[in-house]
């Protein structure tokens, strides 16, 4: 089984590069299919859960033809089916987003429920409230979510929980819906942004995405675009930590300062230099870095894709932390795994209260998630000795050449798949 080996203790220090936007990507892959003509996408990360996606895409008939490692070309006029294959569901969760291309452009759609996850159940009701608003007729047959509609007509839909997924299923669906819609309470995050950007640029008439309400007045049809999608605002964020976690001095290039301004804020706050570029931060850890407390919340507000990566830079940082976790009830199963490494963190409900320690060492552990598998491989980074990370399928799936931008930083990790080679990287680093 692949895993992640590595020797600890380098501070990292260089520069990397910022892939694309997977979150952004997702939700602009699917709409992509609500046109009959060309979209040509840019800058996509070249990430497990984008590949399933585009093979979903080509799954259900349209033509995908990968330009190059970033860039794709969709033509949806050939799609034969609104049934989306369960095998798809099963290995992403986004491919909710199906629901709303399907149902906006074909009126019907039939998807595999999504399964819950090793961060919490995550329903999809209110997806689902805001297509029944539409004029969707919603039934739940046989694992899945089967939504046909007559005609899709603007309605006034609040969200009764500030959903990421939710506003852009619906968003999609409302583009081609008669007259308006207006969401309430939706997410702001910069990939709704990017989606709704995105959508415009096929011919949408979408305003007011990123602040609470998005107004949306349906058209008739969409047309084909060029997009190129923003940075990762979670790897940016994933560099930024690893910098500070191994008291390293890293420039994290193609991001938007923007975007990471709670991750800044937090770093700046236990004692890292962090410097703003128009499209660059350089992070620069500090010997000794306090302790803080974080909660994480809907954008603009400290990201949840960040909390491991954040209390992992507490477990090294001096004092006492709390993190609460108040978008996901379950996303701090790592804590166990990182106990194992010396770390000193108590877990009650949804708050971790970090002790601070002077060192970890390295162990074998295992990545529960994507973003712990990230957070569980920064932390062998700043431990003493060697640490292995299983389950490092999590890591690939939202991390493109996660090994190799580290390497590029100085970190002595490698990618193995045999104890053969685990032995001959622990014999190399000595
Ligand atoms: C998106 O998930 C991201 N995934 C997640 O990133 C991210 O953690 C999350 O947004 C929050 O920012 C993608 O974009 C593919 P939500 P999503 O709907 O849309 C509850 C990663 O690491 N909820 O904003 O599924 C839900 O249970 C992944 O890249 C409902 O109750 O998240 C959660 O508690 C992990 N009913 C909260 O809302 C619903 O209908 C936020 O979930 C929908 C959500």
């Amino acid at each position: 089984m692949e895993q992640y080996i590595m020797k600890g203790g380098n501070p990292l220090v260089g520069e990397v590069t910022v892939s694309g936007a997977k979150n952004a990507a997702l939700g602009i892959l699917t709409a992509a299919i609500m046109t009959d003509e060309d979209v040509l996408i840019e800058n996509l990360p070249d990430v497990r859960d984008i590949n399933v996606m585009l093979e979903a895409i080509e799954e259900i008939g349209a033509r995908v033809e990968r330009v190059d490692r970033h860039t794709v070309r969709i033509n949806a006029s050939t799609i034969q089916e609104i049934s989306v294959d369960d095998e798809y569901i099963r290995r992403i969760r986004a491919s909710y987003y199906f629901i709303g291309a399907l149902l906006g452009k074909y009126k019907s759609a039939q998807v595999p429920l999504p399964g819950g996850c090793n961060i919490g159940s995550r329903p999809i009701d209110q997806h689902l409230k805001g297509f029944r608003a539409l004029g969707g007729d919603v039934r739940i047959e046989g694992g899945a979510v089967i939504v046909h509609a007559i005609d899709l007509v603007g309605s006034h839909i609040y969200l009764d929980v500030v959903s990421v997924g939710a506003t852009i299923n619906i968003m999609m669906a409302a583009t081609l819906a008669e007259g308006l819609t207006i969401l309430e309470n939706v997410a702001k995050e910069p990939h709704v942004v990017d989606v709704a950007n995105f959508l415009n640029s096929m011919g949408a008439n979408i305003k007011g995405a990123g602040t609470d309400t998005i107004r949306i007045r349906g058209v008739k049809k969409l047309h084909g675009t060029e997009y190129s999608i923003i940075p990762d605002q979670i790897e940016a964020g994933t560099f930024m930590c690893a910098a500070a976690v191994t008291r390293g001095d890293v420039m994290v290039k193609n991001v938007i300062p923007k975007h990471l301004e709670a991750i800044t804020a937090k770093l700046l706050e236990i004692g890292c230099e962090v410097i703003e570029f128009d499209d660059a931060v350089r992070v620069v850890g500090k010997p000794v870095q306090r302790h803080t407390d974080i909660k994480t919340l809907p954008y603009p507000g400290f990201p949840t894709d960040m909390q491991p990566q954040m209390t992992v830079t507490l477990a090294l940082a001096a004092g006492t932390s709390m993190v609460t976790e108040s978008i996901f009830e379950n996303r701090f199963k790592y804590v166990d795994e990182l106990a194992r490494m010396g770390s000193c963190i108590k877990v009650e409900g949804n708050v971790a209260v970090i002790d601070g320690v002077k060192r970890l060492t390295g162990a074998q552990v295992n990545a529960p998630d994507l973003r712990a598998g990230a957070a569980l491989v920064l932390a062998g980074l700043a431990a003493e000795g060697v640490t292995e990370v299983d389950e490092i399928g999590y890591i690939q799936r939202g991390y493109e050449c996660f090994e190799e931008k580290l390497q590029g930083l100085g970190a002595m990790i490698e990618k193995v798949d045999s104890e053969k080679d685990a032995q001959k990287f622990r014999l190399k680093v000595g």
